[in-house]
């Protein structure tokens, strides 16, 4: 959240957590001093009973410089020289607008509230299977579709809390995401995010996902982790 002159920015939905700002407090405070209040959506949610948004993997509006610490990860094993995506302004998207009105066109606001829906209840799937299984560990609750864990193999279950613990969990998403990409059978991202050794962050957007997909996910972290 920032305010800039007479407008004040606030995020429903941030990249990595998928965190809420308390947008019923802004939108109060944003009332009393006159401001232009401006809600950077990830996906639809009703704002004070109204409905506003940007996203849906077409950003519209805004360019922001930044260095995105949460993309392109160095220490993969192939030349990173081929992630193109923090070459351009754009990042991975292109013609923004039309892809918003052709989905909304084709789907429906319905559409999108089943889809969404839909997304959230896997992000929830995911959440339960992750508090039952007894080597994954949350960063934190999830707010959106947004579901963070660590996978903490059996090795270093045995080691104790601390900085030695945590120079090893942090190699565990990266060596696991590499094998993954070898063999060819899933992926998904990962990251380090403030004190935060890597973790593995799953976003929920695609309608096809079952959760049988989110079981092999999870079996496949363990079957390629079990040994490190
Ligand atoms: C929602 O937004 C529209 C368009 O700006 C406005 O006309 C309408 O009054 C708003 N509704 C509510 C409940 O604030
Ligand atoms: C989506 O979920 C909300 C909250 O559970 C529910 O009120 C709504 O009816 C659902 N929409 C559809 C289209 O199923």
């Amino acid at each position: 959240m920032g305010i800039f002159g007479t407008l004040l920015v606030a995020t429903a939905g941030t990249t990595v957590y998928g965190a809420f700002d308390p947008l019923d407090n802004i939108a109060d405070i944003c009332k009393k001093y006159g401001l232009w209040m401006h809600v950077d959506v990830m996906l639809f949610r009703n704002i004070a009973h109204n409905y506003s948004f940007i996203g849906l993997k077409s950003g519209t509006s805004c360019i922001l410089m930044m260095c995105a610490g949460y993309l392109f990860q160095p220490d993969k094993q192939y030349d990173t020289a081929y992630d193109t995506g923090d070459k351009t302004i754009q990042c991975g998207r292109h013609v923004d607008v039309f892809k918003l009105w052709l989905m909304w066109k084709a789907k429906g606001t319905r559409g999108f509230e089943i889809l969404i829906n839909k997304s959230l209840e896997l992000a929830e799937y995911l959440y339960k299977e992750l508090n039952s299984r007894e080597n994954f560990e949350l960063v934190f609750d999830p707010e959106l579709t947004n579901v963070c864990f660590w996978y903490i193999p059996p090795n270093l279950r045995r080691i104790p809390n601390g900085p030695e613990r945590e120079k090893l969990l942090h190699q565990v998403a990266p060596k696991i995401k590499a094998r993954m990409i070898e063999e060819g059978t899933t992926i998904v991202s990962y990251q380090p995010h403030g004190d935060k050794v890597n973790f593995f962050r799953m976003v929920f957007s695609n309608p096809a996902t079952r959760k049988s997909d989110v079981d092999f996910l999870l079996e496949e972290i363990e079957r390629l982790g079990k040994d490190l």
